[in-house]
């Protein structure tokens, strides 16, 4: 059994302190293996936001996968934005960009999907595709293949015509054929979760897609600060969403899925 912690969008600079130390001493609780980050630890790549992130991180004392997001890449100097796009991100986070992690029941890769040349749309490329590609088919079958990145792969039920990762369709083919079980991804701000197939018709083996909403930021969208707790157990995965009430994060009723032969079945 394996419990992943899965926060997203922390948007340090923008973000509620109270709701910060919450969050680290409901973390405390939840007995968990791994920190999964997808992405967007700040607001606007500020050094002084990056330091506050990084002490954030460093209170964890977990093994961390965390990856950048569009808002970690300068926005106003362009200079930075074109010539050293994430440098404060690995001065500070990680100098790698894309980390794995893996033990006896879980193989965990990070992309970075966030891009200069977009305002706030992300993309994977066919070289990125080419090394998770390498990665997950170097795992052993066992375990539980997790992709972590920003920028989602599905939309949410409240807005289907949401953007998606450009370059999705294509990756989620190379991914279903190298046995990736589950993606973990932010950026919208809104928690959900969800099957590829529905959404990518071309794509035949079940892929579960598990989005975090913003844990800690006032950048909310309708919907409270909230993370993910997943625990999974063999075939079995239970997401529980964590959401702030004011004073606290609360659990609401887990989600449940079980891998069967014809895919995540929800219970
Ligand atoms: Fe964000
Ligand atoms: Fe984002």
């Amino acid at each position: 059994m394996r419990r992943i912690i899965h926060l997203s969008d922390l948007h340090f600079g923008a973000d509620e302190p109270a709701i910060a130390e919450g969050l680290l001493r409901d973390i405390e609780r939840q007995s968990a293996h791994m920190l999964v980050v997808s992405g967007d630890l700040t607001q606007r790549a500020r050094s002084s936001q990056f330091a506050d992130a990084e002490r954030f991180l460093k209170h964890i004392a977990l093994p961390q996968i965390v990856v950048p997001g569009n808002h970690d890449i300068p926005l106003f100097n362009a200079i930075a934005r074109w010539l050293t796009p994430l440098d404060n991100y690995r001065r500070f986070i990680n100098r790698e960009l894309e980390p794995t992690f893996a033990d006896a029941e879980l193989a965990v890769a990070g992309i970075n999907t966030a891009r200069s040349n977009t305002w706030k749309d992300g993309r994977i490329s066919p070289h990125q595709v080419e090394r998770l590609r390498q990665y997950f088919t170097a795992q052993p079958d066992a375990a539980c293949k997790i992709l972590v990145a920003h920028h989602p792969f599905i939309p949410p039920a409240k807005d289907l015509s949401a953007a998606l990762v450009d370059g999705g369709p294509a990756a989620l083919r190379i991914l279903e054929a190298c046995g990736c079980h589950l993606i973990l991804a932010g950026h919208l701000h809104l928690a959900y979760s969800g099957d590829v197939r529905p959404h990518h018709i071309e794509v035949k083996r079940s892929i579960l897609v598990i989005q975090a909403g913003t844990a800690i930021s006032h950048r909310r969208r309708d919907e409270a600060n909230a993370y993910n707790v997943l625990t999974i157990d063999g075939p079995t995965l239970s997401l529980e969403v964590r959401t702030w009430n004011g004073h606290e994060f609360i659990g609401a009723t887990p989600k449940c899925f079980t891998q069967t032969e014809e895919g995540w079945i929800a219970q």
